[in-house]
């Protein structure tokens, strides 16, 4: 028996999907008698769960090693794990370089994170890098904290093989959660009064488990609690079916917003990029979209500096850009991952080129997502409060349908996980502002959302 509860602290980096599994690595631990600690020097034992999506992410992740190098020098008791996507790339050279790191546990091994921390508690390090092609984690409940929002992997890995991505080296091969299982955390959350569930997966249209696809589950998750809005993210353009632009349409609790990742606007580029679609398919599918539901708003992830990309390739980039006027984007640089079918090209755009590029793109989508959200001056919207906002408590922040932050005046009546109606009077690129109209509080939420 232990003679206290160690407790551990877990800091998560990289997508989504890393903050599920973080929530799913504390839901095994608490079953195994650990305790969560709130602050790291609270902490027994420390976890990193890492990305490995660009070199930057990882070298993020050295800088905090040799922080807690420091603080192990301290107090030389402390565990320290790395977690998630790095520890699936680097495997034991982790254990080997970093002197520090007792344990390195990829996506697939979690349920034995704690059997590695208690080696690691008697002096021995521990590696769990076995990729699966079946664990789901379907019967683990999370860990989480009361809130509005979470976030259900609803599958794991990727099979795409995009040239440039590291993803199905690090989580391995594509596989479903049951919809039941699904279902049934949906029903939890919505018991404990969460207004929000994002649905995730690297390429949620891939979705299956026996005859339902993901259009299936999208169906099932709205019909679960009707003041509860849906997301989902991430699409991938060449499976996105019309018969889930229906299911979207249809329902008026998931969100008319849709993340398709372009990567570039260049088809040479994709096809380099083993992309599996051209601009013209991508930009039909947006047009069909549009004709089905009007409203729906689109954003994005692009690359800049691909192998051989030229100024003109660019420069299809920016077109694409202007045609969808996406309302947001994810915008990086190329950068080379060892293992991957694009590291074997030549990185042959340099580096200034690249940061130039990039820079065009960011200033380019600003200036559309500031003109977009200019036409919504004037517009009303559904808003669901979240908190407080970040720079004063005299405000409160709160997104639309079409996941956009609004600020409200702070007024004693709203509730955060209320449905308010705004009129928005002002807006920056990123941001509108707005004043309530009417305060739809919890038991007309059924009605706002759906009337
Ligand atoms: N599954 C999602 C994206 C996962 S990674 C999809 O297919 O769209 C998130 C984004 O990171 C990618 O869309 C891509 O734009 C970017 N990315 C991935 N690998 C990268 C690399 N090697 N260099 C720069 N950006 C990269
Ligand atoms: Fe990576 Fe492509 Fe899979 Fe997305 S679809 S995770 S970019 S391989
Ligand atoms: Fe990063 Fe892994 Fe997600 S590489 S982006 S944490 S899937």
């Amino acid at each position: 028996m232990r003679m206290k509860e160690n407790k551990v602290y877990i800091e998560t980096y990289g997508c989504q999907m890393n903050v599920a599994d973080t929530e799913l690595i504390m839901g095994i631990l608490k079953g195994h008698g650990y305790g969560l600690a709130k602050e790291l020097d609270e902490a027994d034992v420390v976890l990193l769960n890492t990305c490995s999506i660009r070199d930057n992410a990882e070298q993020r992740i050295y800088g905090r090693l040799g922080n807690l190098k420091t603080l192990k020098n301290s107090n030389p008791n402390l565990v320290v794990g790395v977690l998630g996507c790095m520890a699936e790339r680097l495997r034991k050279d982790l254990v080997e370089d970093k002197k520090i790191v007792d344990l390195v546990v990829g996506p697939d091994e979690y349920r034995r994170v704690p059997e590695f921390i208690d080696l690691a508690f008697n002096g021995e390090k521990g590696i769990g890098v076995r990729l699966s092609k079946t664990e789901t984690y379907d019967d683990i409940i999370p860990y989480r904290e009361d809130g509005l929002s979470a976030w259900i992997s609803v599958m794991r890995g990727c099979d795409k093989f995009c040239t440039f991505c590291v993803v199905p080296f690090t989580r391995g091969r594509e596989r479903s959660r049951s919809l039941k299982s699904i279902i049934d955390e949906i029903k939890l959350l919505s018991d404990r009064g969460f207004k929000e569930v994002s649905l995730l997966g690297q390429n949620v249209n891939s979705y299956l488990d026996g005859e339902s696809d993901f259009s299936d589950l999208l169906a099932s998750s709205a019909k679960v609690d009707s003041t509860m809005r849906i997301r989902f993210t991430t699409s991938h353009p060449q499976d996105l079916s019309d018969k889930l632009l229906h299911t979207i349409a249809e329902h008026a609790n998931i969100c008319n917003s849709i993340h398709l990742p372009v990567q570039s606007g260049s088809n040479r580029i994709l096809e380099l990029m083993n992309r599996t679609y051209t601009i013209e398919h991508y930009l039909n599918l947006i047009d069909k979209a549009r004709r089905i539901f009007p409203e729906v708003s689109f954003s994005t992830d692009i690359i800049s500096g691909f192998p051989t990309e030229t100024e003109a390739d660019h420069q299809m980039t920016l077109d694409v850009m202007k045609k969808v006027r996406y309302d947001g984007a994810y915008m990086f640089k190329y950068s080379p991952r060892e293992g991957t079918k694009a590291f074997k090209m030549d990185d042959d755009v340099t580096e200034e080129v690249k940061s130039r590029r990039l820079q065009e793109i960011i200033q380019l989508q600003q200036k559309i997502s500031y003109q977009i959200n200019q036409t919504r001056v004037g517009n009303e919207e559904m808003v669901l409060v979240e908190g407080l906002s970040k720079k004063s408590d005299e405000f409160l922040s709160g997104r639309t349908d079409s996941n956009k932050v609004v600020i409200i005046p702070n007024d004693r009546n709203i509730k955060i996980g209320d449905y308010v109606k705004v009129i928005i009077n002002r807006a920056t690129h990123a941001t509108l502002f707005g004043n309530v109209l009417q305060n739809t509080a919890s038991a007309q939420n059924r009605l706002a959302l759906t009337g």
